[in-house]
């Protein structure tokens, strides 16, 4: 995700655990090929301990594409992703990203063209089409497997509709039905439960979490553990379904989040910080009035403290709320 999926991130989710596969920020293949540009290098730089790792690619010239590609896999990464899917006009404008939709000959120049280039599995993201009178997701899924791709993402939503309105799972179950290679399943998981309705419901192989990341990232790792107790039989020898953080557990992630952007020393890291806390701290009680204290903060190390001072107090209130039930137990 654009400003979300930084090396930090991927690895902040990697060590709570649950995600099989991580992805780059989606990068540009053009700027990829330009040596001197920064952005594009930042994008693509990664740790060992990220792996599976995958690269997500946009552009529009096949060509480029393909050279990209092979850089991707000279860098060590172990997919390569195109995306089908940015709405951004920006983006779009130069034919990239979701822009594609409208032009399958040219998508599938460009599948030829990256297939061909790398030896790494080959994936696309992809949505469902340019508008409701456009849907090509199966006919762009089928086109996939016979250039030799190895799986493909559906969010299932159009350009048009951008984040609006309910994802469409009944177009990831199509899909399914098209293609023998994986299919992944995005749209609108915000619980374990809803991961598991959306492979109920299209028969997916995987399932893609987007925008519950940054707010909720033990999600994965949920996930995982309400797979297992269903597979169990609802209950087993446990009566949780999955862990869900405590206060401290929540001060604790974004403290550790927080230091690790200052260690890393990326160029945004008070900007990345602000919008992270206003996704991580939506339903945390008093959240609103620690985002307008991180909003107002000049420097990395101010928001840190604001948070410290906030989770701190709070965490306070909570012991002598419970201590003061405890007392009134006795
Ligand atoms: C801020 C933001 C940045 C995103 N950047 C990317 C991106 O770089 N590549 C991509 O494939 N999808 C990107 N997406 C789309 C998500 O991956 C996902 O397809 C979409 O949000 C729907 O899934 P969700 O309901 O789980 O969020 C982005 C979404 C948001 C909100």
């Amino acid at each position: 995700m654009a400003g979300v999926t930084d090396t930090v991130f991927r690895r902040f989710i990697r060590n709570l655990g649950g995600c099989g596969l991580i992805m780059t920020e989606f990068t540009s293949a053009d700027g990829v090929l330009r040596a001197k540009d920064k952005k594009a290098k930042r994008y693509l730089h990664f740790y060992e301990d990220e792996h599976p790792i995958s690269a997500q690619l946009f552009g529009s010239d096949p060509k480029v594409m393909a050279e990209a590609a092979r850089i991707v896999e000279d860098l060590g990464f172990d997919l390569v992703d195109l995306n089908l899917g940015c709405p951004a006009k920006k983006v779009v404008k130069c034919n990239g990203g979701s822009g594609l939709l409208r032009d399958l000959p040219a998508i599938s120049e460009i599948f030829k063209a990256v297939r061909a280039a790398v030896t790494i599995p080959f994936t696309v993201k992809f949505r469902a089409g340019w508008n409701d009178e456009n849907i090509i997701c199966v006919e762009l899924a089928k086109m996939a497997e016979d250039c030799g791709l190895c799986a493909v993402a559906l969010h299932a939503r159009t350009r048009e509709q951008g984040y609006s309105g309910q994802a469409r799972w009944d177009w990831v179950a199509a899909v399914k039905q098209a293609v023998k290679i994986p299919v992944i399943g995005n749209g609108d998981i915000r619980t374990p439960e809803d991961a598991c309705a959306m492979v109920a419901q299209t028969a997916c192989d995987a399932v893609m979490i987007g925008r519950t990341a940054p707010a909720n990232p033990w999600i994965f790792r949920q996930i995982e553990q309400y797979s297992e107790w269903i597979r169990g039989g609802s209950g087993g020898a446990s009566d949780r379904a999955y862990e869900v953080p405590s206060e401290a557990d929540r001060y604790e992630m974004i403290r550790t989040y927080f230091a690790m952007l200052i260690e890393e020393e990326l160029p945004d890291a008070p900007g990345k910080m602000k919008q992270f806390a206003s996704w991580f701290t939506h339903g945390v009680a008093g959240g609103a009035a620690l985002r307008k204290g991180i909003y107002e903060s000049k420097s990395a190390s101010e928001i840190l403290e604001r948070v410290e001072t906030f989770f701190e107090e709070r965490l306070q209130l909570c012991s002598v709320g419970m201590d003061s039930r405890s007392q009134q137990m006795l």
